[in-house]
């Protein structure tokens, strides 16, 4: 029965800068943004099963109150429509990741349950298809297919892989206040910046740290008044020792560092739980 079992990681994703641009028609607000993985994330079980039945566990897990609005649901349920067949699965989804934290959770156990019904239901691996209706899942959910390094632009679905990043190692702060993404947006008005020209060349640490600091999360003032206490997140992280750069990702709330390191990054994820223990705190390293 074990080897019917279907396992894959949903990484967390990090925006290592987040500009928005301009907003279309359809509301959607366009950026430009550098989105990375790491290794700490949900995980999914995928297995045969005579109807769609979903289970969530973990520190995280939610009721399933309305299936309808999860988005491994809505995955399957659009895959299984696309290919006019029954959804029949069962999905065991671990929530390892604090919900509606900027850091695409939802997206990536989207992006997993499409990949991995792909293989549960022995259909085309049709990148294109699968890029596509990623899209109609949310704006993040086509890098989360990726999980690793991308230049990201439209409204995150234009994607550059960035193959030659240095290695990078983060800690990640979740303040355990979900942070609705659209409640931001709103927040965040019409302060656009101005499209920049981006270049994923080959660059140290260093470098890439000199070029972050030029560029910012532009919703960083938006989702701090939504969430005060992302203010007290972004300088405890600036108080950690070897912090290179800290900053918001996506809508927030949970913010990240930087460090050159992962003896760094552990020795400051452990200072801050001792020092914040009601924070969700994680060590972490890049996805390359
Ligand atoms: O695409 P996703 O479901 O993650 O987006 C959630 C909400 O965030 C959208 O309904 C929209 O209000 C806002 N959003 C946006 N522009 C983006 C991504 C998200 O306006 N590029």
């Amino acid at each position: 029965m074990s080897k019917n079992i279907i396992r894959l990681s949903a990484p967390a994703k990090l925006n290592l800068f987040l500009h928005i641009t301009g907003r279309r028609e359809d509301g959607y607000h366009t950026l430009q943004s550098v989105m990375v993985f790491v290794n700490t994330g949900d995980e999914l079980k995928l297995s045969p099963h005579d109807s769609l039945y979903i289970d969530i566990e973990g520190p995280f897990a939610e009721p399933l109150d309305k299936p309808q609005d999860n988005l491994v649901y809505k995955a399957a349920q659009l895959l299984a429509a696309q290919y006019k067949i029954p959804a029949r699965a069962k999905i065991i989804l671990t929530k390892n990741l604090p919900v509606a934290s900027g850091i695409g959770g939802g997206s990536s156990d989207a992006a997993a349950t499409l990949k991995g019904l792909i293989k549960l239901w022995n259909l085309p691996d049709d990148a294109l298809l699968l890029q596509k209706l990623a899209l109609q899942l949310g704006a993040d959910v086509p890098a989360c297919l990726y999980k690793k390094p991308v230049w990201a632009e439209g409204i995150g679905e234009k994607l550059t892989a960035l193959p030659d990043m240095p290695d990078l190692h983060f800690v990640l702060v979740n303040p355990l206040v979900p942070t609705p993404t659209p409640l931001v947006f709103q927040q965040f008005g019409s302060r656009f910046s101005t499209p920049l020209q981006f270049s994923g060349r080959r660059k140290s640490t260093a470098e890439w740290i000199a070029d972050l600091k030029i560029y910012r999360n532009d919703l960083t003032d938006a989702a701090s008044a939504i969430t005060p206490v992302i203010r007290d997140v972004l300088a405890a992280l600036g108080r950690t020792k070897g912090c290179l750069l800290h900053r918001l990702s996506g809508s927030g709330a949970t913010c990240f560092g930087i460090y050159s390191t992962a003896e760094d990054s552990k020795a400051a994820a452990r200072a801050l739980e001792k020092s914040h223990p009601d924070w969700w705190v994680t060590a972490a390293d890049m996805l390359k």
